[in-house]
C-alpha cells in the first residue's frame, strides 16, 4: 500500500521533525491539505507551509486543494514542488481543461470526489487521470469517522477504471486507520491518506507501518 501521511494533523510547532519522522518510517508521499474557507468550512494552510515541507524532505508531495478556482494556482503549486495536484470535481467547471493545464505544468493530475459525488461522473475523463481521490469523510477537518459507503465506491471505481483502460491510482482520504484501511485495500485502493491516525498516535512510525503493510 502506498501511504500518504496528512500533515493537517501534525504538530506545527515542530512540523519539520514530524515530517522527518514519517519519512524515516517509510512514508511514500506527504499529503498537504489546502483549505480556503469557501469550498470547505475551514482554513488550513497555504504555499509557505508546503515549501517548508519541501525543504525538510524529498518525498513526493501530494497536494489536495479544497479550494474554489484551483486553476488560478497551478503554477504556484508546481513551484512549491508538488508532484501530484488534486482538484475537486465539485470545484471545476471545465475539468478537462484543468487536467490538461496540470499536465502542461509538469505535474500528475488527480480528481477528488466528495462522498455524495458518484464515481460514474468520471467515465469521460478517467483515462486522462493519474489518480482519483475518493473522500471518505466530508472534506474540511481531520479526525472524522470513515463513511462506510466508500467501500462500495472503491469497487465501482475500480471497475470503471478497468473498463475505460485508465491507469489511475485510487486514493482514499478521511477516517483511515488499520481497520478502515484494510477495508479499502480489499476493495481495490492503491493509496491511503491518514492524518490523525498517524500523527495522533503515541507511535506514529508504527501507525504508518500498519497501513503500509495492508
Ligand atoms: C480532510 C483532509 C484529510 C485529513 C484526513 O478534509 O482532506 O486529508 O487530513 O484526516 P484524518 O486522517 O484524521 O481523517
Ligand atoms: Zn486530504
Amino acid at each position: 500500500m502506498i501511504t500518504a501521511p496528512s500533515i493537517l494533523s501534525a504538530d506545527f510547532r515542530h512540523l519539520g521533525a514530524d515530517v522527518s519522522a514519517v519519512a524515516a518510517a517509510g512514508a511514500d508521499w506527504i499529503h498537504c491539505d489546502v483549505m480556503d474557507g469557501v469550498f470547505v468550512p475551514n482554513i488550513s494552510f497555504g504555499f509557505p507551509i508546503i515549501e517548508a515541507v519541501r525543504r525538510v524532505c524529498d518525498l513526493p508531495l501530494d497536494v489536495h486543494l479544497m479550494i474554489v478556482e484551483p486553476d488560478k494556482y497551478i503554477g504556484r503549486v508546481r513551484d512549491c514542488g508538488a508532484f501530484m495536484m488534486n482538484v475537486h470535481y465539485e470545484a471545476c467547471t471545465h475539468l478537462h481543461r484543468t487536467v490538461q493545464a496540470i499536465h502542461a505544468a509538469g505535474m500528475k493530475a488527480a480528481v477528488t470526489l466528495n462522498p455524495a459525488t458518484p464515481v460514474e461522473l468520471l467515465v469521460d475523463i478517467a483515462a486522462d487521470l493519474d489518480m482519483v481521490l475518493l473522500m471518505s469523510v466530508n472534506p474540511g477537518f481531520g479526525g472524522q469517522s470513515f463513511i462506510a459507503n466508500t467501500v462500495n465506491k472503491i469497487q465501482r471505481l475500480r471497475a470503471l477504471l478497468d473498463r475505460t483502460g485508465s491507469k489511475a491510482l485510487i486514493e482514499i482520504d478521511g477516517g483511515i486507520n488499520a481497520e478502515t484501511g484494510a477495508l479499502c485495500a480489499a476493495a481495490g485502493a492503491d493509496v491511503l491518506v491518514a492524518g490523525s491516525y498517524i500523527f495522533g498516535s503515541p507511535d506514529p512510525s508504527a501507525a504508518l507501518r500498519s497501513l503500509a503493510a495492508l
